[in-house]
């Protein structure tokens, strides 16, 4: 067997370092021998388990397993278990130590592994050297890049004005003002992010109506953007100026160029993600992941109705429902939108203005019925809602597009034995461990085409109203971003 063992010290806290390594398909960020990679199936790239599947800069393709990960201990260990390179039996860990000033980290890597007789000098040259080598330098440089990509210069820790959109009352469109808003310097525990592009979601309209009390008149409307790290507060670890990052999260102020919020609650865009894209799918695909993977954990067989399935949460719910096997009916208001809902995952698709739905999902359904409904509609849709239930179907009710939901009767479901649920995304992402494993398996199912992103159109900042019609005017496909 050969024995491969490099170290060295990176300018970084450990906790940075870490949260780059531990991420098993951070290597294309970082490695300057990684063309591409990509973690296969449906699973978070930092869980047991997963495979990276990877090209090098020279043709060669290398499918690697992590087999141990440690946060306690800052310690991987993954195997190779095919690869065009010659190396039987590979088995590297990465183990990373505080230096004693604290800043700094000690980066050990070592591998053992098996070569064809006479090709061991040039094989263990090529991993030390190439791969763990050119892996320091890379991440090196890719720590540095952050730390003079943010251009800040001399308003370094000095408030950032930008121009926002705030409600001034509650009511419609035309109750949105520009106004400016100050995003101050980080505190502990905060990064201010230059935004690139601004999620629109139908949360903004319940908001700016009146119909949820999240925010008051006055405030910045938006729970959901993407752009550059600028500055971080101190106690930061997992991002860095420069990182391209996305957030979803309360309270409202994300219509606006620049914002301060809590690092916990940020998230990495990976490589291979524009910000348009990110804006476009976070908090819309963070939703998807929770309803099919946590609140109901869609299997193979099952019928998944999902309701304007040509919308932005519709379109990333019904082509995710699809790729784990269920059959996906949707319903949209217009053929035109029965195309996109087709193109995006739907089996079938319900056209109706009129929330008539029940019978067609009965009948594509074979007599069966909906085991998950992702319904979005609120009180209209409530009567084909419950007609439309499998035997043990579960109805989860995300929003209310056509109006409040009334109360149910409690003997409402006892028809099915179905189950009935009010989540809201906000709860599901408020913890940073869990918010990075539903944001892992959200880049995971965009990098691999499981759910395909729909800008439906770009808007300025000053023409959020404009935007606003069209969401609320059902004309609208994909998400709506705003561009500050
Ligand atoms: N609870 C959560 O965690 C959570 C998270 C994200 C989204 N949501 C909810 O999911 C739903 C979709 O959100 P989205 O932002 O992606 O919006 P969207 O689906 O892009 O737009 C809303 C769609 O709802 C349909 N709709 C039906 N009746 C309507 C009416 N009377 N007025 C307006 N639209 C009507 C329209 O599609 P058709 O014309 O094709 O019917 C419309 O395009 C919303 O209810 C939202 O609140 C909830």
């Amino acid at each position: 067997m050969q024995r491969v063992t490099r170290s060295a010290i990176i300018d970084a806290p450990i906790d940075r370092v870490w949260a780059i390594l531990r991420d098993f398909n951070s290597h294309t960020a970082w490695h300057p021998v990684v063309a591409e990679s990509g973690i296969e199936g449906d699973e978070p790239s930092d869980r047991v388990g997963c495979v990276r599947n990877f090209t090098l800069r020279d043709g060669a393709r290398i499918r690697e397993q992590l087999i141990a990960l440690s946060d306690r201990d800052h310690r991987m260990t993954y195997c190779i278990l095919d690869a065009d390179v010659p190396l039987e039996r590979y088995v590297a860990t990465v183990q990373l130590k505080p230096v004693t000033d604290g800043n700094r980290t000690f980066w050990h890597w070592q591998s053992t592994f098996r070569t064809p007789r006479g090709r061991e000098r040039e094989l263990s040259e090529m991993v030390g050297v190439g791969v763990y080598e050119g892996g320091f330098a890379g991440l090196r440089q890719y720590l540095a890049r952050g730390r003079a990509g943010a251009g800040l210069g001399d308003a370094r820790g000095a408030p950032i004005e930008s121009d926002a959109i705030a409600f001034e009352r509650t009511g419609g469109p035309e109750v949105l003002r520009p106004v400016r808003v100050v995003a101050n310097a980080p505190g502990p525990g905060e990064v201010r992010i230059r935004h690139a592009a601004i999620g629109i979601n139908y949360v903004d309209v319940y908001i700016r109506r009146g119909w949820m009390p999240l925010a008051a008149p006055g405030d910045v409307l938006g729970v959901e953007a993407s752009g550059v790290v600028l500055d971080v507060g101190p106690d930061v670890t997992n991002v860095i100026p420069g990182d391209r990052v996305a957030y979803a999260l309360l309270p409202c102020g994300s219509y606006c160029g620049v914002r301060t919020v809590p690092a916990a609650q940020v998230a990495r865009i990976p490589d291979g993600i524009d910000n348009e894209t990110a804006a476009a799918v976070f908090l819309k695909g963070l939703t998807a992941e929770y309803l099919l993977h946590r609140i109901h954990r869609v299997v193979p067989g099952e019928v998944v109705l999902v309701h304007a399935a040509a919308g932005g949460l519709g379109t990333l719910a019904a082509g995710w429902a699809r790729s784990l096997g269920a059959t996906v009916i949707g319903t949209v208001s217009t053929d035109e939108k029965a195309r996109t809902a087709r193109d995006h995952g739907c089996h079938h698709v319900v056209v109706t203005r009129e929330y008539n739905f029940a019978d067609a999902v009965l009948r594509a359904s074979g007599g069966r019925g909906a085991d998950l409904i992702v319904d979005g509609l609120g009180e209209r849709g409530v009567r084909d809602n419950l007609a439309s239930l499998a035997l043990f179907g579960h109805w989860v009710s995300v929003g209310q597009a056509s109006g409040a939901l009334p109360p149910l009767a409690s003997d409402a479901l006892v028809h099915r034995s179905a189950t009935f649920s009010q989540p809201v995304i906000f709860h599901y992402t408020a913890d940073p461990a869990r918010l990075a494993e539903m944001a892992g398996r959200l880049w995971q199912a965009v990098q691999s085409g499981v759910v395909r992103p729909e800008i439906g159109g770009r808007f300025e900042l000053g023409s959020a109203a404009e935007a606003h019609r069209l969401l609320e005017s059902r004309a609208s496909r994909g998400a709506l971003l705003l561009v500050p």
